[in-house]
């Protein structure tokens, strides 16, 4: 009898073991976080996942900006063979669930109250018809000024506040033999320093209504002339070896003080605190010029694809349940330079750009001046962008090229549908 009640007992345990190795799922990421700051984030993402038991299968497409990972996504969805999540951003998230093959978070989103968690502007975004489709992990902010302080000094140069002391500073950086201008190789660096310039010169109401809304009359304006004037005047004060250059060896340039500035999203303070440097001291942090009212958000998100193994659904739930939770927001964020997306975290582990980022986005989401970055995914639909970006690159790389026939090219990129 004792006999047979330990044998079964030996059965149920096994069977018990057998039902939680079942649970355990595999969940396949795709990101483009390969830069120093980028792999610590994926690393505390990764770590959470397996905390709950589950299989991280990693799918890193390097690239900064993530246009190669978005096209290695395009072929393997196309080949019936998605992965559990993806790095997809703003409009793109609608334009792939139109493909219908991205899968409803709904019953998370509810257990886990994303609706009261997260602001409209970002849960909007994040949900098709009504239904969510994806998970966000932050609110980076785009338009940021990154300089080294000791480079400034030596220069006898002031931090800019508009684009006029821009170029003062840019000057004395120049003359001090230090590269004014840090900056890289791809359309979509060009594109970051390209909208930041349209912010800061053109304000608020241009930039929505020509970046946003795409209004052909103001992209073809005198203030679209200006802007990109004011753009290719600070291609002068990059250095020759910028093609083809990554933006976080870029902002090692601005780290070891080659360099004095570097125009770029918070994502380069990832790079700047991985590199055990401390804002304020080592390096400042201060709005794109003429900015200082406004913030240019880009959010990353996780779009969720449909899959068939229970397992893997279950681990891929436990995925976005992970992405939401305050622990998480506030251990991933802190080494992305981004801040949580997630209303009412605190904030107090975090460094005075964060702080002033997050005073920033809840007051210029009052004031309208909270505006979605065109360069990295938010505002217009992709095919758009892509002819935009491709434009507003070429106008940076060809001598000859006036604002005149940039912004020929811009209205008719503009219409790419
Ligand atoms: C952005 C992305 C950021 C950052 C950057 C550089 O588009 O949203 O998370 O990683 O590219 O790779």
């Amino acid at each position: 009898m004792t006999k047979t009640l330990n044998l079964h007992a030996l059965a149920l345990g096994a069977l018990m073991t057998c039902a939680a190795a079942a649970q355990a799922g595999e969940v396949e990421v795709l990101h483009w976080w390969t830069a120093g700051g980028e792999a610590k984030a994926a690393a505390a993402l990764k770590a959470t996942l397996q905390a709950k038991g589950h299989t991280w299968k990693d799918f890193a497409v390097a690239g900064g900006g993530g246009d190669s990972a978005m096209t290695v996504l395009k072929s393997r969805v196309v080949s019936g063979n998605a992965p559990a999540a993806a790095q997809i951003k703003g409009p793109s998230l609608q334009e792939w669930a139109r493909e219908g093959v991205l899968a409803n978070m709904d019953d998370v989103a509810k257990a886990e109250k994303w609706d009261e968690s997260l602001p409209k502007v970002v849960s909007d975004i994040m949900k098709y018809k009504g239904n969510y489709i994806a998970a966000p992990v932050n609110v980076h902010r785009v338009n940021w000024l990154w300089a080294n302080p000791e480079a400034f000094k030596k220069a006898g140069a002031k931090v800019p506040t508009n684009w006029d002391e821009f170029f003062v500073a840019a000057e004395a950086l120049k003359k001090a033999g230090i590269t004014p201008v840090a900056h890289g190789g791809q359309n979509w660096q060009d594109f970051t320093t390209f909208e930041a310039v349209a912010l800061g010169v053109g304000g608020v109401e241009f930039y929505k209504k020509a970046l946003v809304q795409l209004d052909p009359a103001t992209l073809n304006s005198p203030t679209m002339e200006n802007v990109l004037s004011t753009f290719k005047k600070v291609k002068s004060y990059t250095d020759k070896n910028a093609p083809g250059r990554d933006w976080n060896l870029a902002t090692a340039m601005v780290i070891k003080g080659e360099a004095g500035m570097q125009i770029m999203g918070d994502w380069a303070k990832g790079e700047f605190i991985a590199a055990g440097k401390a804002p304020g001291k080592d390096f400042v942090c201060a709005p794109a010029p003429g900015t200082a009212k406004s913030f240019t958000f880009n959010v990353d998100s996780f779009a969720l694809f449909k899959l068939k193994n229970d397992a893997n659904v279950k681990a891929q739930k436990d995925l976005a349940t992970a992405i939401m939770s305050p622990e998480f927001q506030e251990l991933f964020n802190l080494n992305k330079g981004s801040i949580p997306v997630r209303l009412g975290m605190k904030m107090d582990k975090f460094d005075d750009c964060a702080k002033t980022s997050s005073a920033d986005f809840v007051a210029t989401a009052k004031t309208g001046a909270l505006v979605p970055s065109i360069a990295h995914g938010m505002a217009v639909p992709s095919a758009a962008e892509g002819a935009i970006k491709d434009a507003v690159s070429q106008f940076w790389n060809t001598d000859k090229m006036t604002p005149k026939d940039a912004m020929a090219k811009i209205v008719a990129a503009a219409k790419t549908k």
